[in-house]
This record gives C-alpha cells, sequence and structure tokens, in this order.
C-alpha cells in the first residue's frame, strides 16, 4: 500500500513504524474518514509533540547557539514573480512515465533507480528518455506489471492557488504554494541587514511549510505533497563560500550525531549531476528501513539566488562589506532539511523490540530533548482516593515544568508498556509508602531503557527526570 521497496526485512520493520505511528497517535493518514488524501498525512498528538521537539533541537542547534544566525517566518504565498526568478516556474520539475495500461504515473528516474541504473531528476529528459529505451525491457509499471510506458516528459513540481485572484480562469494568472521555504529568506535578507546588527557572514534560518505536486508521494512520511522543511541560509563573502561550505557540511553531520544517531547509518552522498550555478551539492543520506536516502542537502549556491531576485526585481541587492571596503553579492550556502524525514529517521533510529522482566515489548528509546512527553505519573490504583489525589498533586506541579501526563487506567504493567511506545523516559508511581512512613513524599521512577525504578524525594523530580 505504501511502496516501501522490496526487501521483506525492510518491509517489516516500515510496517511495524506505521502501525504504531497509526496505534499510538503519531501520524494519521490524511482526510482518512473520506478514503484518505495522497501524499498528504496529519501529526495525531505525539507525534506533534514529537515534531515539535525535533523543530525545537533543530532551531536550537542553528539559531540559539550561533551567534551569526537569526530567525524568520515568511509567508507561504509570495508574488508570483519570485519564482520566475528563482527558476521555478520554468525548470522545477520532475521527470514523469506514464503507464499506457492503468494510466499510473511514475517518476522516470525513480523507476531506473530500481532496477540499479543510475538516474536522479537533475538529467535531463533527453537522457533520461534514452536510459529509459535501453531498459525498457526491465521496467515494470510499479501498479500493474506492465512495461508499457509513453514518453519520458517533465512536470513541474509547482503547486498552483487562486489567492487574491477572483478571475474565472485565474489559472492563466495563478500565484504559487511555495516549493521550498529559502525563497522567503532570499526576499528577506535586505530587510534582515537593514533592521538588525548582522554583518556578512551571517545566515537567517526558517522552519515552515512547503508544497511539491510530487508526482508518486512514496515511502510514507518520506516524499510528502505538503510538508515541513527547516532551512538556513548562510550569507558569505564570495572567496570564503566554500571554506563555509566545508564547516557547514562538519556541523550538520555532528548535528545527527548529538542528536544520538549512530554514525553507521549516515552516509554522504555527492550529487553527480549539478544545476549549473551550484559549485557542490552533498546530502546526508540516513539508513530508512527501504535503504539509505536523503535526509538533508547541503549546497554551495553561488550568488544565483540574490542576483536572479535582483534582476527580476530591480532592488540592488548588493553587500558593502565595511572589512574589506568591497561591494559585491554574497554567494550563498544552504542548508535544507525536511521535518517529516527527520520524524521518520528519529523514529526508525529509536524504534527497538526487547524483552523487560520476561515480556516482549516495544520501545522507542527517544533522547529525552525529543521524547513527547517526558514523565508519566501514575497512582498505584485508580480505587484509592488518597493515592490519585497525591498523584494528581504531583502532575499539577511537574506539568508546569514540562509535558507529562498522568494516567491511572489499566495495571501499572499496562500503563508502562504504553508509555514505552511512545518514547516516554520516567514513569513516576504513587505509592502507599508516598502517603506516610519514613518513605513519606518519595515516589517511584522507572527508567524506560533499564527498566530499573529508584525512590526519588518529589522535590526532586524536575532535577531528577531533566537532568538524568
Ligand atoms: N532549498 C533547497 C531544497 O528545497 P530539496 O533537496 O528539494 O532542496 C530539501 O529539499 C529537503 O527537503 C530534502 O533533503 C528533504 O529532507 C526535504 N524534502 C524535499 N521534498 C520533500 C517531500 N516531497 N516530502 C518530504 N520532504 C521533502
Amino acid at each position: 500500500m505504501f511502496g516501501f521497496g522490496k526487501s521483506p526485512e525492510k518491509n517489516t520493520s516500515m510496517e511495524k513504524l506505521v502501525s504504531l505511528c497509526k496505534r499510538r497517535g503519531f501520524v494519521f493518514p490524511g482526510s482518512e474518514m473520506y478514503g484518505g488524501f495522497v501524499g498528504i498525512y496529519d501529526y495525531g498528538p505525539y507525534g506533534v509533540e514529537l515534531a515539535n521537539n525535533i523543530k525545537a533541537a533543530w532551531w536550537k542547534a542553528m539559531v540559539q547557539e550561533e551567534t551569526n544566525i537569526v530567525g524568520l517566518d515568511s509567508a507561504i504565498v509570495t508574488h508570483p514573480r519570485v519564482w520566475e526568478a528563482s527558476g521555478h516556474v520554468g525548470g522545477f520539475s520532475d521527470p514523469l512515465v506514464e503507464c499506457k495500461k492503468c494510466h499510473t504515473r511514475s517518476r522516470a528516474d525513480h523507476l531506473l533507480e530500481e532496477i540499479g541504473v543510475s538516474a536522479d531528476e537533475k538529467m535531463t529528459v533527453t537522457e533520461l528518455g534514452a536510459l529509459f529505451l535501453e531498459h525498457r525491457e526491465k521496467l515494470l509499471c510499479p501498479k500493474c506489471g506492465e512495461k508499457h510506458f509513453g514518453e519520458v516528459r517533465q512536470f513541474n513540481l509547482l503547486v498552483k492557488s487562486n489567492l487574491g485572484n477572483f478571475a474565472d480562469d485565474w489559472t492563466k494568472e495563478p500565484v504559487y504554494l511555495r516549493g521550498e521555504t529559502c525563497q522567503g529568506i532570499y526576499l528577506n535578507f535586505k530587510n534582515v541587514l537593514d533592521s538588525t546588527r548582522v554583518k556578512v557572514p551571517f545566515g537567517i534560518a526558517q522552519i515552515g511549510k512547503a508544497f511539491r505536486n510530487e508526482i508518486a508521494p512514496r515511502q510514507y512520511i518520506f516524499r510528502k505533497r505538503e510538508f515541513e522543511q527547516m532551512e538556513m541560509q548562510m550569507f558569505a563573502r564570495p572567496s570564503a563560500e566554500m571554506e563555509t561550505y566545508e564547516r557547514w557540511r562538519a556541523k550538520r553531520w555532528q548535528y545527527y550525531l548529538d542528536l544520538g544517531f549512530k554514525e553507521a547509518h549516515l552516509k554522504w552522498h555527492e550529487h553527480e549531476h549539478l544545476v549549473f550555478y551550484a559549485k557542490a551539492a552533498w546530502d546526508i543520506e540516513y539508513k530508512f528501513p527501504f535503504g539509505f536516502k536523503e535526509l538533508e542537502g547541503i549546497h554551495a549556491r553561488g550568488d544565483y539566488d540574490l542576483t536572479q531576485h535582483q534582476e527580476y526585481s530591480g532592488k540592488d541587492l548588493t553587500y558593502f562589506d565595511p572589512t574589506t571596503n568591497e561591494r559585491y553579492l554574497p554567494h550563498i550556502v544552504e542548508t535544507s532539511v525536511g521535518l517529516d524525514r527527520t520524524f521518520l529517521a528519529v523514529l526508525t533510529e529509536f524504534y527497538d523490540e526487547d524483552e523487560l522482566g520476561g515480556e516482549k515489548r516495544v520501545v522507542l528509546r527517544f533522547p529525552k530533548q525529543l521524547a513527547p512527553i517526558k514523565a508519566a505519573v501514575f497512582p498505584l490504583l485508580k480505587n484509592k482516593p488518597e493515592l490519585v489525589s497525591k498523584a494528581l498533586e504531583v502532575f499539577d506541579h511537574l506539568k508546569k515544568e514540562m509535558r507529562c501526563e498522568f494516567d491511572d487506567n489499566g495495571n501499572i504493567g499496562k500503563r508502562y508498556r504504553r508509555q514505552d511506545e511512545i518514547g516516554t523516559p520516567h514513569c513516576i508511581t504513587i505509592d502507599f509508602e508516598t502517603l506516610e512512613g519514613n518513605q513519606k513524599d518519595t515516589v517511584t521512577v522507572r527508567d524506560r531503557d533499564t527498566g530499573e525504578q529508584k525512590r526519588v524525594a518529589i522535590s526532586d523530580l524536575p532535577t531528577v527526570i531533566m537532568g538524568s
């Protein structure tokens, strides 16, 4: 159903992730009650917490901990000329082939890659068409299995809208939902320079939605039509572009290690077919259940973007560098990662199955920083009002400091399993010893990963939970 690839072993673990996400409220298929809507997904109660934590971790690393990067939240809809200047109206397309029998549309480069032929969307239609012809005997429609395809042709990915256009035939002058968030950054380059104390080199970071008419959205939330990007554009002195680029390549690699990813699950991929203005383009690939695939792109884009917007808008975007007394268009180093792909990578990385106390369990070993719920508070028994009221008191106190959950439903073992499956690092149980005796005002804190329990004073809970 989701087209996860052919390896049975990989299929299994992707199926498990998808099922966990649905069962535990991380991800729901978009418009599910109407039969779903291809390429669209909703984040459920735990999904939105995880997504927010991923965004916060990125923002912390890219804005808070940097001295020369500032944030931005630009509009999703821009003046339509923006997308002409950026080259998207003319050239933001993917190679499409249509099955002559069932009319399923597929990405030509993806079909070639699946049979082991090196291809990507940066190749020309002629190049891809020739490869398609050469390998036509092995290329099968993923839906009906036939091998009769039409011509390879380019399909523009920009999503059109009639916002602000009240004409009957608005398609003649559409506006576009942004295909990438970075264009909003280029548009505000001068505003940021004029309104803050930044000087080149400096960066602008932004998190936000992007939209693409993906021909074949696949692999769950890996390739969506509405998705979110976390992008940073560094504006550098032209002569410093490549040094800046290498520094950011190293920093972005380290970012994933700091998040807790195993280095063996990451891989560099250098683009073979560069767009004409790019000096370098490398992807960080992650080992998803369906194989190593692009997680983040890091690009040295030269002065292409500012040159284009300068030309199309007629506004001067040059920068006067007081340190060198030169005037120039800064060169851009971009880091661009999808929130949804990070979400899937995080789930893949921290999903585990083990046995604890003789029982099999599924556990998400999220680092504390990413865990949707930091602590769950339980009264030992639901039918003892004194335990319930003390547990509610602890919960009311803790919820001011962190995202936590109160649960008095089912036996303690079941409650632990539920929290393990959503990756809660700590479960706090209020028992009879909490109420009186020499352990009064202490609770048990159970560690998600080891199952070990220790007694902790209620007053120490915030430190124990957030500090360990
Ligand atoms: N501004 C550069 C840019 O947009 P890109 O390689 O097209 O470059 C950057 O996209 C990142 O955005 C990708 O590495 C990926 O993580 C994410 N991304 C792109 N298309 C996506 C889609 N259809 N669904 C989910 N994430 C996507």
